[in-house]
């Protein structure tokens, strides 16, 4: 899944004439497209960004895992289980790698968590929504996950080194959670009425989150400028907005089903879909905490972590054992070796 930008607090470019020469000399390397690496000097405010951007990111993978996590017990068929269960597992995953990327900036595990646990971070305002049938895993898979590639594959291009080479791995995983979306929507558009009527009601709830999930209008968007100046963000959530509905619509039209938008229309001098006007009330109402299910993510995130605590206290115990027997590790006495295989081979006698 994918950060969803909110505010980040850099609200303008700094001009060159502002700059300090270490600035100067950060943005020269910036705009010859080198990449920034962990140890290299950087401003303030870029790490600062970066730590949002990433962090909220690696919270979306994780809690992402939450709404498709429920229908692992209920998938139709063995098949689907196998496929659905590795989707939340490589998500999963994804939160890991952008955890270990965000911690090369400077800030631990344990403050993000801590972050997302408080309510004081955010995440993708998708995941707050509930999943209320199986078309929902086909819809989610197909629509958030395909939104995710469409934000995601800039950002391979990303000026911080990390980052960047993380979005390489998760983005070859996405596009196969796409495909597994799209798929078991074909098979529900393609079976009984029933199935068909499951498939479009979940397109008529997911549409418009979708949507949403490309971040305010570019014109409300206090972070932009700055963040493509960095090469951080490097389109805007308008013209990811306008890609992901023009790849849309016609995967649509191939299921049969209708997207929930009576001022959708193919624009033939734009070269491009127009779309209706999106409930951005609705949108901010759920980041601050209010959607359908925000409370409920939360608190699952929070008893998994507590739930957790021995196997990292036990994990923990067992590196400080290993690492103080390494320490205290002395060199044989000759012969010593072929003495302990002895002592072992008579003990498995
Ligand atoms: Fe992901
Ligand atoms: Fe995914």
């Amino acid at each position: 899944m994918y950060a969803q930008m909110v505010d980040t607090g850099v609200k303008a470019v700094q001009a060159a004439a502002d700059m300090t020469a270490d600035e100067k000399a950060f943005q020269a390397r910036i705009d010859a497209d080198i990449r920034v690496e962990p140890k290299e000097w950087m401003p303030e405010a870029y790490r600062r960004t970066l730590i949002r951007q990433i962090s909220q990111h690696a919270h979306s993978e994780i809690v992402g895992m939450l709404p498709e996590g429920n229908w692992i017990t209920r998938a139709p068929t063995l098949k689907r289980k196998a496929i659905l269960m590795a989707k939340v597992q490589d998500e999963g995953g994804h939160g890991l790698y952008l955890y270990a990327a965000a911690e090369t900036l400077g800030v631990s595990r344990d403050r993000m968590v801590d972050d997302l646990h408080a309510g004081r971070a955010k995440y993708s305002s998708i995941f707050n929504y509930p999943t209320l049938t199986w078309a929902d895993i086909g819809t989610i898979g197909w629509l958030v996950d395909g939104a995710a590639i469409m934000n995601q594959i800039p950002l391979c291009r990303c000026s911080f080194g990390p980052y960047a080479r993380a979005m390489v791995r998760i983005c070859k995983e996405e596009s196969f959670h796409q495909r597994q979306g799209y798929d078991i929507m074909l098979a529900l558009a393609r079976g009984t009425p029933e199935q068909k009527a499951m498939a479009q009601d979940a397109l008529d709830r997911w549409w418009w989150p979708s949507l949403m999930m490309f971040g305010p209008p570019d014109a409300q968007s206090v972070h932009s400028a700055q963040s493509a100046a960095w090469k951080i963000k490097i389109l805007s959530n308008d013209e990811l907005r306008q890609r992901f509905v023009d790849q849309t619509v016609p995967q649509a039209d191939y299921l049969g089903l209708t997207v929930p938008d009576p001022e959708l229309n193919w624009d033939a001098e734009r070269g491009h879909y127009d779309f209706g006007p999106i409930d951005w009330a609705e949108f901010h109402n759920v980041i601050k905490g209010n959607g359908p299910c925000n409370r409920e993510r939360l608190r699952t995130r929070v008893k998994a972590w507590e739930d957790g605590a021995w196997v990292r206290e036990a994990a923990m115990a067992h590196a400080e054992k290993r690492a103080v027997r390494a320490a205290a590790r002395v060199a044989p006495p000759a012969g010593a070796d072929g003495g302990e295989r002895t002592a072992r081979v008579d003990a498995m006698a």
